[in-house]
């Protein structure tokens, strides 16, 4: 049965919380964990509604042997109380999520946290944007969020009952 729900959110949702989603989904199956959790990602905006990850994306990810799964889709109010946790990529991101919550009142039940604060390597408290830049912005998305679902799994472990 899946007892934490995880929702990954960025501004596109092409690159960042796609990425987070395939990292975070790869890590938990190394672990045998995937039946304990349901994760997704959505992002602020909805430029990209209904695209793959961005390809530059996907094929760093490949390069890790990790699948990126998603479709882009907007974030909507009714996911502040479908998920337990809601990590945002970086401070715009941040404070669009609460700036919702607020909006939704008391049904807004999840817990809202910025993705770098479970990251142990880095002093960045934001995934930098990758998408107008070049290919090391995507290995550098990637490195910080390997850390930082690493950190997140080592949070929520404790939690899982088993
Ligand atoms: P993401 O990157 O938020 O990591 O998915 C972006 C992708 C597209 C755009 C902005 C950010 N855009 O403006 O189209």
């Amino acid at each position: 049965m899946a007892e934490h729900r995880v929702l990954f959110v960025c501004l596109g949702n092409i690159c960042r919380s796609p990425a987070a989603e395939g990292v975070f989904l790869h890590l938990i199956e190394q672990h045998g964990l995937s039946d304990n959790f349901v994760v997704d990602s959505a992002g602020t905006g909805s430029w990209h509604v209904g695209n793959r990850a961005d390809s530059r994306m996907r094929a760093a990810a490949e390069r890790r042997g990790i699948h990126l799964p998603s479709r882009a889709r907007q974030i909507d109010v009714s996911d502040l109380s479908a998920f337990d946790l809601v990590i945002t990529m970086d401070s715009d991101n941040l404070a669009n999520v609460k700036s919702l919550a607020r909006e939704a009142g008391p049904a807004a039940t999840a817990e809202i946290r910025s993705m770098l604060s479970y990251a142990k390597n880095t002093n960045l408290q934001d995934v930098p944007d990758p998408y107008y830049g070049g290919e090391s912005g995507f290995e550098q998305v990637l490195d910080l969020l390997e850390d930082a679902c690493g950190g997140l799994l080592e949070a929520l472990k404790p939690r899982l009952s088993r």
